[in-house]
């Protein structure tokens, strides 16, 4: 019942009113309906205790933006490639927004979506592991799109895509493109074409190459990235030599 170009992704779509979180809901499925589908996706028009990063909270606003979750199953990884999910899910997402907004769309290491320093959405990615390897694993996805204001605490770090082009865009229009593009960069994924997906990454991402200033523990310094290893640490060079973080490790402040 829907004409989504894919083979897979998007095929076995589940939209509801409302969840608590789109992440939940699929897990929960997931948990009591083995075999699902790869490809199945949960979307909500409303979430009331969605979840972000490091145990944060993400609020959206009801009928506005996307909250979507992505079932996949990539056991084919090798233990220390895991981050190439990371990076796939981050390029699908990204293209999918440039589809709208021809320029800017940047991901901010590790994987948000940034538009001229200011955060258009964020994806949560939360694995179920049978050894070393993934057995399956649940993308949740946040946009801000046709959220048109911002409360005064975040206004000055958040966007969306009504903002940036003055109209608003239907959310299955997007939808579809994430889709396309999940799949694509998933195939590559699976197809092990690992340098594909970080020179892609860096092309896209955030402050790559300019110096700028970070902030560990509170110290700030100049600095400017140069990369990341294939398991997701973020290298800098810094005046005392080429430095490597783990997320949540450095901060970033500004461009210089
Ligand atoms: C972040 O930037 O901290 C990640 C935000 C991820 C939000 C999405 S919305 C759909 C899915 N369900 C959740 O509870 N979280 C993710």
């Amino acid at each position: 019942n829907n004409t989504f170009s894919t083979l897979f992704v998007g095929q076995n779509l589940i939209k509801l009113k409302e969840v608590d979180s789109t992440n939940n809901f699929l897990k929960d499925l997931v948990s009591k309906s083995e075999p699902l589908a790869e490809g199945t996706v949960i979307m909500a028009d409303n979430q009331f205790a969605g979840r972000g990063q490091q145990e944060s909270v993400w609020q959206t606003q009801a009928g506005k933006n996307i909250s979507t979750s992505i079932y996949l199953k990539p056991s084919f990884l090798p233990l220390n490639k895991q981050f190439y999910l990371n990076i796939a899910v981050s390029l699908a997402v990204s293209d999918a927004l440039s589809c709208f907004v021809p320029e800017g769309i940047k991901i901010k290491w590790p994987n948000d979506m940034y538009y001229q320093n200011k955060k258009l959405g964020g994806i949560l990615i939360e694995n179920t592991l049978t050894g070393n390897s993934i057995k399956s694993s649940v993308i949740g996805i946040g946009l801000n799109i046709n959220q048109s204001e911002f409360s005064d605490n975040i206004n000055q770090r958040a966007t969306s895509v009504i903002q940036i082009l003055q109209r608003d865009v239907p959310l299955m229009d997007i939808m579809d493109k994430i889709f396309i593009f999940m799949e694509k960069y998933y195939l590559i994924l699976r197809a092990g074409k690992y340098s594909i997906l970080q020179n892609d990454y860096l092309s896209r991402l955030y402050n790559f190459n300019i110096l700028g200033l970070y902030m560990q523990n509170g110290e700030i310094f100049e600095g400017t990235i140069k990369g990341v290893e294939d398991g997701g640490r973020l290298t800098v060079d810094t005046k005392n030599g080429l430095k490597v973080f783990n997320f949540k490790e450095i901060e970033f402040t500004h461009t210089k």
